[in-house]
């Protein structure tokens, strides 16, 4: 039980250091420093100064001591009162000095001084317990980007069909517009203008096929995390082709809501590219097999006065209560060919931009 306890109290005390360690380290260090300046003070000594030294063996009262000063002719002293250390004289002889708190608290101030030692190796303990915490949490966010990672390697695979879908429809009307210049040319009329329609046309379809590829490029490639402002209406339009492609093959019908007004947001745009592509693929697999008029699946930008709010939304059956616990689980999954890894990568995405699932 000891040892459980004590791990509980070093938790408080170091969740309560983390939430406001701050103040109580000032606070600390300030009381610290009012305390051993005010325990070690030194009393200013009663000090009776004699040129002869001849004194009286009970001098235990200043007022005592000064009357018989006064009475006694033989003794020659002088009575000073208050004087600092360091100004008694060397052949001075010293009453009634009264002791510094120190002396006075002797027991207290061991107290104190064990008790100052045990809480500055308490906030030694929770700095370095802090930094080791930030190490770690860097060390498993830096995992997760690996496996967020192979985790959108493996969506391009599922995707693979969605895409080469979406590159072979631009290729197939190149192909289609040069068979039709073909016939023009053959025909031997002077059709410049209908060609020149064809060969725009056939500009366009391929900067089609190559912005998919370049798309997707970037959403695959091994690159550094990379924070900074970016529009979350801008990155869904990057993924709009892969997504509509993949809602074309499971037979759902995909609504795209952008929010009105650009919305900003912090972060790494592939990563959160990447959250958008789990919870659309879940919500598209969700869809899979219901009835024509429930196939749909909702993707929205909605933002009130400090929250942006990425929804998406199917029809499908539901969360079972039963699964809700280890929904987020790495490798729960409810499907034959799930990996289980999906909402785990979400969550820890969101989280590392502040965010929550
Ligand atoms: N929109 C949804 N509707 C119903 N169940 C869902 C939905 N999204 C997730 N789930 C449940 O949560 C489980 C875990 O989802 P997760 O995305 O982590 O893994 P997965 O989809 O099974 O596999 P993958 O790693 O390929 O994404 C799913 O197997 C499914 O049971
Ligand atoms: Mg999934």
């Amino acid at each position: 039980m000891m040892p459980c306890c004590a791990c509980r109290s070093f938790d408080f005390a170091s969740k309560l250091y983390r939430a406001k360690h701050r103040s109580i380290v000032r606070l600390w260090v300030a009381c610290w420093l009012l305390f051993v300046p005010a325990v070690s003070a030194e009393e200013k000594p009663c000090v009776l100064y004699s040129n002869h030294r001849l004194l009286p063996a009970n001098l235990e009262f200043e007022a005592d001591l000064r009357e018989t000063l006064a009475k006694s002719t033989e003794l020659n002293a002088e009575f000073l009162v208050g004087l600092p250390t360091d100004a008694i004289p060397d052949d001075a002889i010293v009453r009634f000095k009264s002791p510094t708190l120190l002396e006075q608290y002797a027991t207290e101030t061991v107290v104190a001084t064990v008790v100052f030692l045990v809480q500055a190796g308490l906030i030694a303990g929770l700095l370095f317990e802090r930094r080791h915490r930030r190490r770690m949490k860097l060390a498993v966010y830096q995992q997760c980007c690996e496996l967020a990672h192979a985790s959108r390697l493996a969506v391009a695979e599922a995707l693979t069909g969605a895409i080469a879908h979406e590159i072979n429809q631009p290729l197939g009307a190149i192909l289609s517009n040069a068979d039709a210049a073909d016939l023009l040319l053959a025909s031997g009329a002077d059709r410049r203008d209908e060609l020149r329609a064809i060969l725009a046309d056939i500009r366009q379809d391929d900067l089609r096929a190559s912005e998919v590829i370049r798309r997707l490029r970037a959403l695959l490639a091994k690159q550094p995390v990379d924070w900074h402002p970016f529009d979350l209406n801008e990155a869904i339009r990057e993924l709009e082709p892969v997504l509509r492609a993949e809602a074309r093959r499971c037979r759902v019908a995909l609504d795209l809501r952008l929010a009105a007004t650009a919305p900003l947001l912090l972060g790494d745009r592939i990563q959160i590219q990447q959250v958008l592509i789990n919870l659309a693929l879940n919500a598209m697999d969700a869809a899979n097999g219901l009835p024509e008029a429930r196939r749909a699946v909702a993707v929205s930008v909605e933002h009130d006065a400090d929250r942006l709010i990425l929804v998406v939304r199917d029809r499908g059956p539901g969360i079972a209560p039963e699964h809700l616990p280890q929904l987020f689980d790495s490798f729960f999954s409810t499907k034959s060919q799930g990996m289980g890894l999906g909402l785990s990568i979400t969550r820890t995405l969101v989280e590392a931009h502040g965010g929550r699932v």
